[in-house]
């Protein structure tokens, strides 16, 4: 059967991870190569410095090409950051062909009419995800292709994000040679790697901590609920450390990884009272312990206020999933369960095939999830970015055409 390629790149606040490899369409994708290294130009989620990011970008990407032995022509890319906003909207049309019965075409119709909301002009579609379809009144339809009716409405979930960010990030890829697939909102990407079709199903909800945002996607009846990003992730809490403890941030950051720990005693059997000593400086292992606590007991409940509803344990019998690499911290999981009284389990890339032992991480659950989206995404609906941008070209050739 043939193989068609595919890559995702996950530009990090702290990592950039590029992934190709390719797929007979069927099985999970076999991965050829990766590449991982460390971030420049970039806060929170979002580009400050187009160069620094593009180099960074092209270092990562140099390194996936020498693992898979071609080279990277095009990839989907992942997108976050606090300028991305998510509105839910409806749409509806009428069948009007005398048989009544509802073909695909419909469902594009339907779905252009809920993604005409007005998006100001500083802000640019990403993501039309049909949530539910209603048929002549009756809703919870799941695919109301084949279904007579007179009436096809959409509920749609509608996230755009800022045009400057974009602009941003595109012009890194596309300044290393690279075409943009689409466009996709990275809590959506983790979430098709480490969430299995039960708890989309069920309702649950996907807290990605990465270094500078947390990002969240609610699922409910197999299909998005809500989407939201925090800008606090793993940063703050090195931040807090180094403050707190008067330490420089990069030792703050060593001493975060190889001692942080939000459950002394319990998720570990380190004397409490331990004076830990690294490159010189000492620090007490409870000092430590506490301030990483605070940050992310607090990060844990701006999670759960997220719920769009308070009663969220009926939302979300599923439970919290925690994924990206700052869920990578031992007792998060205990933590998280005794503050928001859900199930809680960490979220970890599955089932890779091919050069994946790197991606066994909860950090890169952006990056394989790219890589899964388009294997994954529903039939219609998703490709919004590209299509417009593709759309936008093709009626430029156009102009040019007839000048
Ligand atoms: N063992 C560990 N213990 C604690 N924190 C960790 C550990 N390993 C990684 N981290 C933290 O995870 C963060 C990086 O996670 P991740 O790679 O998911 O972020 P990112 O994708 O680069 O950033 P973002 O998604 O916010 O743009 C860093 O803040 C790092 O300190
Ligand atoms: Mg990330």
């Amino acid at each position: 059967m043939k193989r068609t390629r595919i890559a995702g790149i996950d530009v990090g606040t702290t990592k950039i991870c590029t992934i190709m490899a390719d797929t007979d369409g069927n099985s999970a994708p076999r991965i050829l190569g990766v590449g991982i290294v460390p971030s420049r130009g970039l806060q929170k989620g979002m580009v400050v410095n187009v160069n620094e990011a593009k180099a960074s970008i092209k270092e990562s990407v140099k390194k996936a090409e020498q693992s898979a032995g071609y080279k990277l022509e095009s990839a989907f890319v992942g997108v976050t950051g606090r300028h991305i906003t998510a509105v839910n909207n409806r749409g509806a049309i009428a069948i009007t062909r005398n048989d009544r019965l509802v073909r695909g075409d419909d469902l594009k119709r339907v779905l252009d009419v809920a993604r005409s909301v007005k998006v100001p002009n500083d802000q640019e579609l990403l993501h039309v995800i049909p949530r539910s379809w209603v048929v002549d009144g009756q809703d919870g339809v799941k695919n109301p292709v084949g279904m007579h009716g007179f009436r096809l409405d959409v509920e749609t979930h509608i996230i755009t994000a800022a045009a400057t960010s974009i602009q941003n990030l595109t012009k890194c890829i596309r300044g290393c040679g690279i075409e943009i697939e689409d466009l996709v909102m990275e809590p959506l990407a983790s979430a098709e790697a480490v969430l299995t079709d039960e708890e989309k199903t069920d309702g649950t909800i996907l807290a990605d901590i990465g270094g500078g945002t947390t990002d969240i996607a609610v699922f409910k009846d197999n299909s998005i609920y809500h989407t939201a990003v925090i800008p606090v992730a793993g940063y703050q809490v090195t931040r807090d450390i180094s403050v707190g403890l008067d330490l420089s941030f990069e030792l703050a950051e060593e001493m975060k990884k190889k001692y942080g720990n939000v459950l002394p005693g319990e998720a570990d059997d380190r004397d409490d009272d331990q004076t830990l000593t690294e490159d010189g400086h000492s620090v007490s292992y409870r000092d430590l312990s506490e301030i990483v606590r605070v940050r992310v007991e607090e990060l844990l409940r701006l999670i759960v206020l997220e719920l769009p509803r308070s009663d969220y344990s009926k939302l979300v019998p599923g439970g919290l999933v925690l994924t990206g690499g700052s869920s990578n911290l031992p007792g998060i999981a205990e933590l998280a369960a005794a503050v928001t009284h859900l199930p809680v389990r960490i979220g970890v890339p599955m089932n890779l095939y091919g050069v994946a032992d790197s991606l066994y991480d909860p950090c890169y659950a952006t990056g394989v999830g790219l890589v899964l989206w388009k294997s994954r995404k529903s039939e219609v609906g998703t490709a919004t970015w590209q299509t417009k941008h593709g759309m936008r070209n093709w009626v430029n050739r156009l102009f040019h055409f007839f000048k």
